[in-house]
């Protein structure tokens, strides 16, 4: 049993009657001490998969059906108290815009003693030592310095370690992290993503690293989900994807990224996107080795093609 384990998940946005599905049927888990990536196109449904497992769900998303468990406990079913206790203590988070996340108005500093206080029961005074040694172990210069600067005075790779020391200051045992270096300078990218590892290494915690970069999955992480149009089309070891990739889009994926001159299937403006793609594949619009029959008479389940290695995909072998 994995630590998480999210099992079929329909997540759909609309009305009751009219719904458009945006997660359909993702199931992932991540154990201790892992990290897997998900990777997939702009509104492949990464963010959502991620924000239902953290009970972030915007209020117009229907959680259709699905579980979310973490060591056995579903934490879809949890009231938004006990979902808000997990959240600080054994779930930690780390969003793409270190700005955004970090409260204008309060050093530093503060910020991270704040959750010391709130979610481990520090004192004042043993919060702000805690934050120091936090500060350290995110390699950030001159800690008590930084300490007392507010967000708009550090930079962007600065304010990112702030919260990545924030999101492990409680030695959480899942770490969720949405595209936490795509805002940043290419150099900084490296640097944060080797710190996030570093410290996900100590602590022993899994992580569920959302990006849509490949190169991010290739240094990083153990296994890795695929998604196209809120589906998971491929997953499996990293090596064996980035090697031997089965599934058309995640071909194309690593063929963008081997030769850049080719427009990146992620950057495609064409996709379906909230179409209803029922009895067809939904990469069959844009599949190179599309058939009619069977891509679009039914809709291809995953299917294992090797241990741990599944593809939905009805020509992959
Ligand atoms: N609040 C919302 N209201 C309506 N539709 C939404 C809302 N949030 C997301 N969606 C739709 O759900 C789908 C999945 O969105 P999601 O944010 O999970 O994609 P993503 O894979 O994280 O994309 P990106 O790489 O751009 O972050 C998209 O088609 C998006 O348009
Ligand atoms: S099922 Fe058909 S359309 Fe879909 S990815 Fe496979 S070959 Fe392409
Ligand atoms: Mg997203």
């Amino acid at each position: 049993m994995g630590m998480l384990e999210v099992k079929h998940l329909n997540i759909a946005f609309g009305t009751k009657k009219t719904p458009t599905k945006v997660v359909c049927d993702v199931s992932l888990t991540v154990e201790r001490g892992e990290i897997v990536g998900l990777v997939g196109e702009s509104g492949s449904g990464k963010t959502l998969t991620a924000l239902a497992v953290m009970g972030l769900l915007p209020k117009s998303a229907h959680l259709i059906s699905g579980t979310g468990k973490l060591d056995g406990v579903d934490l879809l079913t949890l009231t938004p108290h006990q979902m808000q206790k997990i959240q600080g203590s054994r779930i930690g988070i780390v969003f793409q815009d270190p700005f955004t996340s970090l409260n204008p108005t309060m050093n530093l500093g503060e910020q991270v003693s704040e959750v010391l206080r709130l979610h481990r029961n520090m004192s004042r005074s043993e919060a702000r030592a805690e934050t120091l040694e936090l500060f350290k172990s995110v390699h950030i210069p001159d800690p008590e310095i930084r300490m007392r600067q507010y967000p708009h005075q550090v930079s962007g790779g600065q304010r990112q370690r702030v919260l990545i020391a924030m999101a492990f200051a409680c030695r959480p045992e899942l770490l969720i992290a949405d595209e936490p270096t795509t805002a940043l300078d290419v150099t900084v990218q490296a640097q944060v993503l080797a710190l996030l590892q570093e410290m996900q290494q100590k602590l022993n915690t899994g992580v569920l690293l959302i990006t849509h970069d490949l190169g991010v999955v290739a240094s990083v992480c153990n296994r890795v989900l695929v998604m196209v149009n809120g589906r998971v089309v491929e997953s499996g070891g990293v090596e064996e994807i980035m090697t031997a990739p089965k599934h058309p889009y995640t071909q194309a994926l690593l063929a963008a990224v081997n030769n850049p001159v080719h427009l990146s299937p992620t950057n495609e403006t064409v996709n379906n996107n909230g179409r209803e793609m029922d009895n067809c594949c939904v990469y069959a619009d844009r599949c190179p080795i599309c058939v009619n029959d069977p891509c679009r008479m039914i809709e291809p389940e995953l299917r294992e093609l090797g241990e741990g290695h599944e593809v939905r995909c009805h020509l992959a072998t």
